[in-house]
């Protein structure tokens, strides 16, 4: 099952898990009440033929997919992209992300500035709302594989933070304040 961690404040390497002392989990569902993220669990090794992804796909629109490696033989300049990774951004659109092999961490704010840690790993496939502010990091293993869908044609544009102005975190922002009560529902 996917975990979820408030993090710590330490400014150690990204790629550790940064616990708070003690660990304060986070469930799931208290993670979507708490910023809209979405999580789902599908069968990595038979993605194409999974019930949950055919439905999800078929009801939101994902036309586009690709596939794509990040490990430390894959991305030259690894250690810079890593931090670019972590640069704190938001997005127009979901960022949806299905992993098929490795592992790492998705870290997303909740309302209270807190950096919550979402730790996935094969068969999770995640939803980042539009507007969230978020970041993204490999963990000690140094390898993820991940399948990325999108409505249409894909724009992978962070805007980094501040961007308060725009109009997907004015959405975002309104949505969290009702706690995305029937906002996306599958
Ligand atoms: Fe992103």
């Amino acid at each position: 099952m996917v975990k979820i961690w408030f993090m710590d404040n330490e400014q150690t390497d990204q790629r550790l898990e940064h616990h708070r002392s003690p660990p304060e989990y986070l469930e799931l569902a208290d993670l979507y009440k708490k910023t809209g993220v979405e999580y789902f669990k599908i069968n990595a090794d038979a993605y194409q033929s999974d019930e949950v992804l055919t439905q999800l796909r078929a009801k939101r629109g994902y036309t586009y997919d690709d596939e794509i490696t990040c490990s430390e033989k894959c991305l030259p300049d690894y250690a810079n992209k890593l931090k670019a990774f972590f640069t704190e951004h938001l997005h127009t659109d979901e960022e949806i992300r299905l992993v098929l092999d490795g592992s790492g961490y998705f870290d997303v704010r909740d309302n209270e500035e807190n950096w919550l840690r979402i730790q996935v790993v094969k068969g999770d496939l995640i939803i980042i709302p539009a507007g969230i502010y978020h970041r993204f990091t490999l963990d000690s293993n140094n390898f993820i594989k991940a399948r990325r869908y999108f409505v249409g044609e894909p724009v992978w544009t962070p805007h980094n933070r501040p961007a308060d102005d725009m109009d997907c975190r004015k959405s975002y922002i309104k949505h969290q304040a009702e706690h995305f009560v029937q906002f996306n529902k599958v």
